[in-house]
């Protein structure tokens, strides 16, 4: 009986318990959540209500249920140094180190380290402390920038000229504040070229040397339809049947896996470290080719609930294999996925928390779509909605609008003060994105 500690209380969590509980190997899922998601307090044997970035908490935890393997979800606590802990306590863990998180929690030291080992795919970039040598860079670097903060920002630090900055003087304005106020949590500012294309996520598994990928998926980072809004931690995402969205190409998706593999030997020729745990690309298909944006050290949310709900590989198998260093390939069904996120009202400025929500789990499950909680929390015998995205409904089927269609027959079976981007998986958007692409091939 294999027992399995899960940090982390989002929809990407309770994909990953499900996906665990889904296992072949026998186990026992315990968890360790900042509030109660009652979709994972339902697949676990035991769970504690606690802070997830307090090491010595969650250490104190799992040796307590005596665990042989735990899977970190967010990257805060992979930031915080829990995975360290667990290691220290002889507790294995198929998720990043803090120091191997730095791919994501420390955007200039992942930059820095695929500049001086060649990686291919990045853009033209600057990474700076001192805020006099990030506006020489941005007045003579000639072209629009985009902003951000090195550290942690839940994917709302990004600030591109053309979008939310005016120009290049915004541009600097808003590198002094990173700098200033150490935004993200550490006073270092990353400038790079914007790039025009079209976005895909890239989540793998890594055990140090091998690169697993899964299939692309493509996420909607603006608050509400065709991309308007503020930045958000994700709206909803889709995958197609197979690996590849159908405006990109297989091409793209090798090139992905391809500087994916090249910074993981990097990090280790680097570091001396093996980098273990899920690895994220975040990836641009531009005319001149597929370039990185950024790399997170984690399955992302939502991508988590799109790729999860179609895996046919046995996931806890997988998550074994990492720590043992043995990764073999992962196999998903040939299904399309459409993932929306309902959210509060307000959100991702002022989200009203602490709303109730009627869900009705029959029904949706009757629907055909996947309920996937996430920032809620269930206290007597109601639930009320949290400071972020509240509940994930999946559609599944062999193409992208039939899997909206499921998505959407849903929606209307969580109900509550919350909103949602009913465009995500349309036929229309997906025009958009091949029209786009067509466009920019064209000047290849
Ligand atoms: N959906 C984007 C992320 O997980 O960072």
């Amino acid at each position: 009986m294999e027992r399995v500690l899960l940090i982390g209380n989002g929809g990407r969590e309770h994909a990953i318990a499900w996906a665990i509980k889904r296992s072949n190997v026998q186990n026992e899922l315990y968890s360790l959540m900042g509030a109660r998601n009652p979709g994972i307090a339902k697949l676990c044997k035991e769970f504690f209500i606690g802070d997830a970035l307090n090491a010595a908490t969650v250490a104190k935890f799992a040796l307590s249920k005596r665990i042989d393997l735990a899977v970190v979800g967010p990257e805060a606590p992979l930031d915080a140094g829990v995975v360290d802990e667990l290691l220290r306590n002889g507790v294995e863990c198929a998720s990043p180190t803090r120091s191997a998180a730095r791919m994501e929690t420390d955007k200039g030291f992942a930059r820095e380290l695929l500049g001086k080992y060649k990686v291919k795919g990045s853009p033209a970039f600057g990474v700076f402390t001192d805020l006099r040598e990030a506006s020489d860079f941005i007045d003579s670097f000639g072209k629009p920038v985009v902003v951000k903060p090195a550290g942690l920002t839940g994917g709302k630090g990004v600030k591109i000229v053309g979008e939310q900055l005016r120009d290049s003087n915004d541009a600097k304005e808003y590198a002094k504040e990173i700098l200033a106020e150490g935004v993200g949590g550490i006073r270092k500012v990353v400038v790079e070229e914007r790039l025009d294309g079209e976005e895909f996520s890239l989540q793998a598994f890594v055990d140090g040397r091998r690169v697993v990928g899964t299939p692309m998926v493509q996420d909607h980072k603006r608050a509400y339809a065709n991309d308007q809004g503020m930045n958000t931690g994700g709206m909803g995402a889709y995958s197609d049947a197979g690996y590849i969205l159908p405006f990109l190409k297989q091409d793209d998706y090798d090139e992905g896996i391809s500087i994916m593999k090249a910074s993981v030997e990097a990090f280790r020729k680097e570091t001396g470290e093996d980098y273990k745990g899920f690895l994220y690309g975040g990836f641009i298909v531009t005319a001149e080719g597929v370039k990185l944006l950024e790399f997170n050290a984690r399955l992302g949310d939502p991508e988590a609930m799109n790729t999860l709900s179609v895996i046919k590989s046995d996931f806890l198998n997988i998550l074994e294999r990492v720590v043992d260093g043995n990764l073999k390939d992962a196999g998903f069904y040939r299904k399309a996925t459409v993932c929306k996120y309902l959210v509060p009202e307000g959100y991702p400025v002022s989200p009203k928390q602490n709303e109730p929500i009627e869900v009705d789990e029959k029904a949706i499950e009757s629907s055909g779509a996947v309920l996937y909680y996430a920032s809620v929390n269930q206290k007597d015998g109601r639930i009320y909605t949290g400071s972020s995205r509240t509940a994930g409904l999946v559609g599944i089927a062999e193409n992208i609008e039939k899997a909206e269609r499921i998505a959407e027959s849903a929606i209307g079976f969580v109900k509550g003060k919350l909103f949602y981007r009913k465009d995500i998986g349309t036929r229309e958007l997906i025009q958009k994105r091949m029209d786009h692409m067509k466009k920019l091939r064209g000047h290849l």
